[in-house]
């Protein structure tokens, strides 16, 4: 399968989307590493993601038209390459039509709405494309009341008319994205993948919470005795700390996933 992640617009939630929910989809459904197609000219974001899921790639736009998409495929389309522009190299050199999926991530507000549905009309008018095409709702914080947060989209009883009325009634599959500390926090201060930060650390959850209960166990111990030197105190309070970080950012991930999971239905 190949997917297409697209937006027009910088911080709509692309990059997110594209390594948190469309690779793990890939790698669950193919079982085999996903390339990563990183099409972009400022971030480098391929390149500072350690993970055995994924096989980045980093192209520039202009190479697109020479480069071939493989099948096991994410492409994330930069913020700052204009996507419109990005979708006519892709139909003008017959690589349209191998996407089966097109991913349009928006954030909140008026503007993302527009956007998404430019990009919508685009495909469905301009280029005739018989793919899927997925809504992303980006940074979601109240994934119950979803339509309330993105009414610029969904629109809000009849006094506010959203966008959603100029897509086909078959093309409103809607996938929603939570909002999430720990998928930030795990990239930046573990230097991984999320999803896989996630899988690894629940198969040895019993190791850690072991690991957690010795290190407990001798702090109380030391704390009667004092026996220990405070820097050996230390080192165990760090590496209690660092634990507990762990553990906590791995149940964390475990709602995240298992919310991302229930709706993979709106990618096939
Ligand atoms: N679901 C989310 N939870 C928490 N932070 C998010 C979420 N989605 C995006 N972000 C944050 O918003 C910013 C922009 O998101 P990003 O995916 O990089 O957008 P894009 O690739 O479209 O520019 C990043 O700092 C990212 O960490
Ligand atoms: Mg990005």
């Amino acid at each position: 399968m190949r997917i297409l992640v697209i937006n027009s617009k910088g911080g709509s939630g692309k990059t997110t989307f594209a390594l948190n929910v469309a690779v793990p989809f890939l790698w669950r459904k193919s079982s085999k590493t996903v390339n990563y197609i990183d099409v972009d000219v400022a971030n480098k974001e391929a390149l500072n993601v350690e993970s055995s899921l994924i096989n980045p790639h980093v192209i520039k736009p202009e190479e697109l038209k020479s480069f071939r998409i493989p099948k096991n495929s994410v492409i994330d389309v930069g913020g700052n390459i204009n996507a419109l522009q990005t979708l006519d190299i892709l139909d003008k050199t017959e690589k349209l039509r191998r996407i089966d999926l097109v991913a349009i991530p928006l954030a909140k507000g008026e503007q993302d709405a527009y956007n998404a549905v430019e990009i919508y009309q685009t495909l469905r008018n301009r280029y005739a494309y018989k793919g899927k095409i997925a809504f992303i709702l980006s940074q979601v914080v109240d994934t119950e009341n979803y339509e309330r947060e993105f009414f610029e989209f969904f629109g809000f009883s009849s006094l506010y008319k959203g966008v959603i009325k100029s897509i086909d009634k078959n093309d409103r599959n809607i996938f929603i994205v939570p909002y999430s500390n720990e998928i930030r926090r795990v990239k930046s201060i573990f230097g991984k993948l999320p999803y896989e930060f996630y899988t690894e650390n629940k198969n040895r959850m019993e190791e850690l919470v072991g690991k957690l209960e010795e290190i407990e166990d001798k702090l109380d111990e030391f704390e009667e005795t004092s026996e220990i030197s405070d820097e050996e105190i230390q080192k165990l309070k760090d590496r209690y700390e660092i634990l507990t970080d762990i553990i906590f950012a791995t149940k964390m991930l475990e709602s995240f996933f298992g919310f991302i999971k229930k709706q993979y239905s709106a990618l096939e």
